[in-house]
């Protein structure tokens, strides 16, 4: 490091390499790193762990998906990288700044640049779902823009006619869409979503994870979602895999497909069921 800023230092041969290197531009900071994180549920003797030395990074504009067994950690990992669980041990960066060690107000901080998609899709029953999607809208100064942006967002999502409508007159895809506009309306820099098709049928599961997928690419956001469901794997750029608690593989989707036999996958994937 110190040699290079060393300008008076008497250069030998001209290195073919160097000009094409310094053009490179340095690759974006990931949205997500993580080092040696462990985790433990309990206290004393009946302490648990439940995440090992998990290191992973997740680059801008990436969408990741995380597979593995019931139990083997996925949502407490989201919920860590989400900012809503205390980190123990170990190293948690989130859109560059270190969780450990952050308090309550600089979490929410955090929280704010991020979009939760969850399988309850905890909407407001007593709300619509254009005013459940305004809830979200943050810093907009007054009630039509935020209405505008959430009619526009759930207009992106196919929900234009149902905008004035209760979550108890929705489908079960169509509250997940709502689910999803409220995730994204403030566009999130960093995307957490923990099985968002679970309750949908495979139409409308493809649906929406391609409108995830189109959102995403627009807006350059990272997606992390924890999936059982082999039939939207390919909309992902890489699939991790977590086992007790460990993560046990990182694999470009061409490498999954190629070391797992699909006839098996649905088994591997569910295998503590
Ligand atoms: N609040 C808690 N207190 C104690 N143990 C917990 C708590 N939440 C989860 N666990 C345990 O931690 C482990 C990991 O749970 P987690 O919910 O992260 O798994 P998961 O991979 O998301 O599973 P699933 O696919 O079933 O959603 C499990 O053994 C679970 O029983
Ligand atoms: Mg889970």
């Amino acid at each position: 490091m110190m040699e290079n800023l060393a300008g008076d230092r008497p250069t030998a041969a001209p290195n073919p390499d160097s000009g094409s290197t310094a053009a490179i531009p340095p690759p974006p900071p990931p949205t997500v790193q993580i080092r040696n994180l462990n985790y433990f549920f309990g206290q004393g003797e009946l302490q648990k762990q439940v995440l090992y030395n998990i290191n992973l990074d997740l680059l801008p504009g990436q969408i990741v998906i995380m597979t593995g067994p019931s139990g083997s950690g996925k949502t407490t990992l989201l919920t860590l990288i989400g900012a809503l669980r205390t980190v123990q041990d170990g190293s948690l960066r989130v859109l560059g700044r270190e969780l450990v060690g952050m308090g309550r107000g600089q979490l929410v901080e955090v929280r704010r640049n991020i979009g939760f998609i969850f399988q309850a899709h905890n909407l407001f029953d007593s709300l619509t779902a254009s005013q459940n999607v305004e809830m979200a809208v943050e810093l907009m100064p007054n009630w039509r823009t935020k209405r505008e942006q959430s009619v526009a967002m759930l207009t992106q999502l196919g929900l234009g006619e149902r905008v004035d409508y209760k979550p108890r007159a929705l489908s079960g895809g169509q509250k997940q869409r709502v689910a999803i506009a409220r995730a994204l309306v403030n566009q999130p820099t960093l995307i957490l979503a923990d099985e968002p098709t679970a309750a949908l049928d495979k139409k409308s599961g493809r649906e929406v994870v391609e409108l995830m997928q189109r959102l995403a690419k627009e807006q350059n956001c990272t997606i992390l979602m924890v999936t059982h469901d082999n039939r939207i794997l390919d909309i992902a750029d890489r699939i991790v895999s977590l086992v007790d608690g460990r993560l046990e593989s990182d694999e470009d989707l061409t490498h999954f497909m190629e070391s797992h036999d699909p006839r098996t996958l649905d088994r591997r994937m569910f295998m503590t069921l």
